[in-house]
């Protein structure tokens, strides 16, 4: 008897622990998260993959309902899906403890009448290297919440990240916020993913000179780091591999010893303490409510030393020591004001880690980037910054490649991560881009080249860009602007490849729709695809092949 009951009881704490452990991974895997497919990461929202068509808010715009009444309609015209805007810790927190989250609830609402979705950036700790958001208790209490100083000893408007007041204070606010978002939004999950601190960076200086910052610059470099460096040591960034190889890889020592003298070792320093603070503060926002986190950087201008641009923030040169110091932190993000757009972005995924395009200036490149992102880095999406700022924005072109992109995203997602998708981004410097997809090489020419568009004459040509996606063995979708596409098949060179078919179509509620078959002078007489440069649209390709 005493035997049965005791199996009584066990059963039944089983039973309960694992009610218990299903309800919490329910919960988990319900809010927004990242998860991967083949090789992509995606981002899975209400339980589907999602794609960030996006925009983000000038600084200044998401700080009343009056002032973002005009702009919802802007957004929906271009066909955002998803408004990246700031939570500003001076409002927030205007008094020590005491939160103001109306403001906030009173925006997502918006958001949600709007059909948008919300990526929350925490205008934190740090802005632009600054502190400018910091609340007016925090800024006037120097001697609790210190500032960085720079090599002369002066200081700066800038938290110094080696205070653990400056960090309690943040990372309390920041949970705060957090748990008010479980509360107000794990329901609705307008908030999809959120930017802890903007564009961190340190200024004038290398590297912060104030006394607690000098205390641990001598100190032995953290045995998190030389594990880390160990563990992945074949795969090191070239910076901090030669760094560490010259001082002959040391395991012991402080930051001179292990990576020698210099503006670039006062960097690596600096980073290190940066990307751990913010980590700390993303803890403890997740340890309340477990969105995504990413953090951004203002990319360095090629030929300047630290110090000279915002140092030690998460750069492709810095990922290594951020990623060390900062494993909460879901991945890195580059802002572009800055033209180098490929180079940038190949430096950011070379160790496999997502893409995300949190900032891009506004200008006439953003409609063919958003394709080249989304086609050729699997991007989780993109988003021009001071997105409000477009005129006519239903004629806006990245209006119209959004309007692709959403029709396609169904398509995008299911084939994400298994080598069938890929972008071009062409201009009069690089006309033409040559891709491999199954059986097939594409050669894709800026449809300029052929010279029956007027602006083909102009001295600088527009750029476009495109996608493709493989949905059969000889079927593809194209889509985008500027492109004229020929055919080769790298299986079997003999063949001659032809189009069977070509349709300009629309997805209609995830159905595709013919609008148009095209042949005769629309494929140059089944020569190539083709979509001038002011066209956007989709076209379904059917190939061929003969002897
Ligand atoms: C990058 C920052 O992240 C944005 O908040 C904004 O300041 C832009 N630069 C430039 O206006």
């Amino acid at each position: 008897m005493k035997n049965r009951i005791k199996t009584y009881i066990q059963t039944l704490l089983l039973l309960i622990i694992a009610v218990f452990t299903t309800t919490a991974q329910v919960q988990e895997s319900s809010i927004p998260h990242l998860r991967k497919q083949g090789n992509a990461t995606q981002l899975i929202v209400e339980g589907k993959p999602f794609l960030i068509l996006g925009g983000e808010l000038g600084n200044s715009t998401f700080t009343s309902l009056e002032n973002m009444a005009p702009v919802w309609p802007k957004l929906k015209a271009l066909n955002l899906n998803t408004v990246l805007a700031p939570v500003y810790w001076e409002l927030l927190e205007p008094e020590e403890g005491k939160f103001k989250f109306q403001l906030l609830d009173d925006l997502l609402k918006e958001a949600r009448k709007n059909e948008l979705k919300v990526v929350l950036l925490w205008f934190g700790s740090w802005k632009n290297s600054m502190s400018s958001h910091a609340p007016s208790w925090v800024k006037t209490n120097q001697e609790k919440f210190p500032r960085a100083k720079d090599d002369n000893g002066i200081s700066q408007e800038l938290l110094s990240p080696f205070s653990s007041a400056n960090l309690n204070a943040d990372r309390a606010a920041f949970k705060a916020l957090m748990l008010h978002l479980k509360e107000f939004d794990s329901k609705e999950q307008t908030v999809i993913m959120v930017q802890p601190e903007n564009e961190i960076g340190m200024l004038p200086a290398a590297r912060d000179h104030s006394k607690e910052a000098n205390l641990k610059f001598e100190m032995a470099v953290p045995q998190a780091l030389i594990t880390y460096m160990q563990k992945h040591k074949e795969n090191l960034v070239p910076e901090l591999y030669s760094a560490w190889e010259q001082q002959g890889f040391k395991t012991k020592g402080n930051w001179e010893e292990l990576f020698g003298k210099g503006e670039h070792t006062d960097e690596f320093f600096m980073a290190w303490y940066f990307s751990e603070f913010t980590n700390a503060v993303i803890t403890a926002g997740k340890d309340a409510y477990a969105l995504p986190m990413f953090v951004n950087a203002a990319l360095n201008y090629k030929g300047r030393k630290p110090g000279e641009y915002p140092s030690a923030g998460p750069l492709p040169h810095l990922m290594d020591i951020w990623k060390a110091a900062g494993s909460k932190i879901d991945f890195m993000a580059p802002d572009f004001y800055n033209p180098d757009f490929k180079y940038w972005n190949d430096l950011y995924v070379r160790q496999g880690d997502p893409l995300f395009i949190p900032e891009h200036r506004y200008d006439n490149t953003i409609a063919g980037k958003a394709a080249f992102a989304i086609g050729h880095y699997e991007a989780i999406g993109f988003s021009p910054f001071a997105i409000e700022s477009a005129e006519n924005p239903e004629n806006q072109p990245l209006s119209k490649m959004y309007n692709l992109l959403r029709q396609l995203t169904p398509i995008l997602m299911a084939n994400q991560g298994q080598n069938k998708i890929e972008g071009v981004l062409l201009d009069k410097e690089n006309e033409g881009s040559v891709i491999t997809l199954g059986d097939y090489e594409f050669t894709f020419n800026h449809s300029y080249k052929l010279g029956w568009e007027d602006a083909a004459k102009n001295e600088n040509w527009d750029m476009a860009g495109a996608l493709i996606v493989q949905t059969g063995a000889h079927e593809f979708y194209i889509a985008g602007n500027g492109i004229y596409v020929t055919f080769k098949n790298l299986k079997n060179p003999d063949l001659h490849v032809g189009i069977l078919k070509v349709d300009e179509g629309v997805f209609e509620n995830d159905n595709w729709k013919i609008i148009r078959h095209l042949n005769g002078d629309q494929t140059h007489q089944g020569r190539h695809l083709r979509i001038f440069k002011e066209d956007y649209k989709i076209q379904r390709l059917e190939l061929y092949n003969y002897k």
